[in-house]
């Protein structure tokens, strides 16, 4: 499609809908959520709540039943599992992540990102392994490797299926770092001047393209995610891909602007349940 015409249906959506961010720019997450939710069940009052973890398939019958089948026998089960080799295999001295993850490893993936004070920052998942190979001697992966921290989220998060969601905002400092992750969401960016509110708030359900659009609520339980059937994407690489779309510079991936990105995001889907990792377009 012509940049010409892309400009065009952009400009369109703008102005539409409502200026929440604006509105809430002081209320407490849980009323962040539930003010979400408020305008998406007004817009649609017959889609479930529990379905927004389907992200645009939840708009779309037809696509929901080809994701059915195809999460029947998922394309990317290779990939898990040699995940799970990674997770299992002990380190150079011995000691394996479950050693090293609370709970070992089972059912805390909703509890993430978390804010740790006495880092004085968000620790995403991600960070936490990282945080668990270098106590034990190994590099640290890159965040965004899809050969290593990739396959590796990817099993290690189906360790936390079925958890709810479970995003903890406590003091002010987490209060910050929250605050900081909305204004991302809500700030206009980009040659185009969207904010990832314009697209996934007002135009959620609507198409841009060919594409429906994902309600915010809902949009973290199912990371990574497998598209195309076996390309794996992490949820930051996601954002990258969304900060481009409207021809903005994406900010580093792990870095304090997206952890606290992904901080704020997590929190509206509080509730809901994970599910790793699953089919996308
Ligand atoms: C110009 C509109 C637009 C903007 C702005 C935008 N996105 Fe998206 N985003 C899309 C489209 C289109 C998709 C693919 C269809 C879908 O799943 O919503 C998508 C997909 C996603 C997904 C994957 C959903 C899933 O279930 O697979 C996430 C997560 C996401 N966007 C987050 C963001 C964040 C965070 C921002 C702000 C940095 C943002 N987006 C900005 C249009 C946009």
């Amino acid at each position: 499609m012509k940049q010409q015409t892309i400009m065009k249906l952009l400009a369109g959506m703008v102005g539409l809908g409502i200026a929440l961010g604006a509105a809430t720019a002081h209320a407490s997450p849980s009323k962040d959520r539930q003010d979400l939710i408020k305008y998406y069940k007004g817009k649609y009052p017959n889609i479930k709540v529990d379905d927004y973890v389907y992200g645009a398939l939840a708009f779309d019958a037809d696509s929901k039943a080809q994701y059915d089948a195809i999460m029947e026998f998922p394309p990317f089960d290779s990939q898990i599992e040699a995940g799970r080799k990674m997770w299992e295999t002990p380190f150079k001295n011995g000691k394996t992540y479950a050693s090293c993850m609370p709970n070992g490893g089972k059912h805390i993936a909703g509890n993430y990102p978390m804010f740790d004070e006495a880092k004085d920052k968000v620790v995403t998942l991600i960070d936490a392994l990282n945080d668990c190979r270098v106590a034990n001697g190994e590099e640290a992966y890159k965040p965004n490797d899809m050969k290593t921290m990739g396959p590796l989220t990817a099993y290690m998060r189906t360790l936390s299926d079925g958890m709810m969601m479970n995003v903890k905002v406590n003091g002010p400092k987490a209060m910050a770092a929250y605050a900081d992750g909305k204004k991302t969401f809500f700030t206009r960016k980009g040659q185009l001047n969207f904010a990832c509110a314009s697209c996934h708030v007002q135009n959620a359900g609507t198409r841009l393209r060919s594409e429906l659009i994902s309600p915010a609520v809902g949009h973290t339980v199912h990371w990574p995610v497998f598209r195309g059937g076996d390309n794996l994407v992490a949820l930051q690489n996601r954002y990258t891909g969304c900060f481009s779309q409207v021809r903005a510079v994406p900010p580093p991936v792990g870095g304090t602007v997206m952890n606290n990105l992904e901080y704020f995001h997590s929190s509206l889907s509080n509730g809901l349940p994970m599910k790793a990792s699953v089919f996308r377009k």
